[in-house]
């Protein structure tokens, strides 16, 4: 079974929300550990404790989030346990973290997955122990023990980078073809193949058409991958990217970057080879990248409000500790190799030099950056 996402999901609203119904509990069939999940249950106390195992720091939303779990779960009554996975032993981190919160007795265990395909053993755990486990922002695969998903709709970011891509491209030559180059992440990273089917599915038609052309020809995304969603890694791919395929002056209109952190990279390398800086995309909001968008350097980013994806995945928490099913508005584009998991998606936003100082209107941190 592919470990992917319909292409209905881009239809979904956040405004559609309903409640884990019947279809829920059948896409439950055929997990061993399902009635041990807390979620069928009635409920637990207040005080309880909840587990959030995060990746390592490898963008501001993962940083942004470990103090808004620590204060939004404390602010509604709950112990909390706000681990990070470190920089190099990501995975065996992110393992022993989950089985500590597992033993400390932990009611919902809430996971941003360092590699998705590695935490069947300890989701297990949990589930047993009777623990819900939340996957968080990035889907835990190949394993029937996650309860619900919570994210920003992936697939949509895709083709909203995609389109961006485009429209940033004609903005600047109005007739292609166009040439470029395309990035995607981790591939230990679920959310990266959904990022770039997304993407690829705006795109696809006008490289067919060849109204874009792929320079390098690099457009299997395992030639696209950056391992770690490090920007180190994006940096020399694009050098090699230049060196390879632009040095005899052919022009670079366009890189699909799926984040800000290789937009940045990406940019760095283009303006360490004397050449003008492409339309880049990316996702995040980061500072930086605000700043360069602004500057007129990045085309654009995805406004993706970790305070409120924080905030629902806590809502979810809260409905869990009174023994109510949690809210979810998706029950069929994530499979994760073993079953649908259940999703509440919420929209994720494009922000362009043109509509960021609407875009962050609401964010103090950003908002100042757009003035
Ligand atoms: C997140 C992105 C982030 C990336 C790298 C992804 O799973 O959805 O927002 O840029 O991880 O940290």
């Amino acid at each position: 079974m592919r470990t992917t996402i319909t292409r209905g999901i881009a239809a979904i609203g956040a405004t559609t929300l309903l409640f884990l119904g019947t279809a829920c509990s059948n896409d439950r069939e055929g997990s061993t550990s399902a009635k041990a999940s807390g979620d069928a249950t009635a409920g637990f106390a207040q005080d309880s404790l909840v587990g959030v195992a995060l990746p390592a720091k490898t963008s501001e939303n993962w940083v942004l989030a470990g103090d808004l779990f620590t204060n939004g779960l404390k602010d509604a009554g709950f112990k909390a346990d706000v681990q990070y996975a470190g920089a190099s032993t990501t995975v065996a981190d992110q393992q022993a973290q989950i089985s500590s919160m597992v033993t400390k007795g932990a009611k919902v265990i809430v996971i941003g997955a360092t590699d998705a395909s590695q935490l069947s053993t300890q989701v297990e755990q949990a589930r047993q122990a009777g623990a819900t486990v939340i996957a968080y922002d990035r889907l835990i695969t190949n394993t029937p023990d996650v309860d619900y998903y919570i994210a920003f709709d992936n697939f949509k970011v895709g083709q909203l980078q995609g389109q961006a891509l485009i429209d940033g491209m004609k903005a600047k030559k109005p007739k292609g073809p166009w040439t470029i180059e395309l990035f995607s992440g981790s591939p230990d990273d679920n959310n990266s193949k959904v990022f770039f089917d997304g993407a690829m599915e705006v795109l696809k038609p006008l490289i067919d058409k060849k109204d874009i052309v792929v320079g390098s020809g690099q457009t299997d995304i395992k030639q696209t991958a950056i391992q770690g969603w490090k920007a180190e890694n994006a940096q020399s791919r694009m050098d090699s990217l230049l060196t390879s395929t632009y040095n005899g002056g052919k022009k670079l209109d366009g890189v699909l970057s799926p984040n800000d952190t290789l937009a940045r990279a990406i940019i760095t390398s283009v303006q360490g080879s004397g050449k003008p800086v492409p339309v880049v995309t990316g996702q995040d909001s980061e500072v930086e990248s605000v700043k360069s968008i602004m500057a007129g350097v990045q085309y654009s980013t995805i406004n993706k409000d970790t305070r409120k994806l924080v905030a629902e995945t806590i809502k979810m928490v809260q409905s869990l500790q009174k023994g109510e099913k949690p809210q979810i508005n998706d029950t069929k584009s994530y499979n994760n190799g073993t079953k649908v998991v259940p999703a509440y998606l919420l929209p994720p936003i494009i922000v362009t030099k043109e509509n960021a100082a609407e875009a962050y209107a609401n964010d103090p941190k950003l908002s100042p950056l757009t003035k």
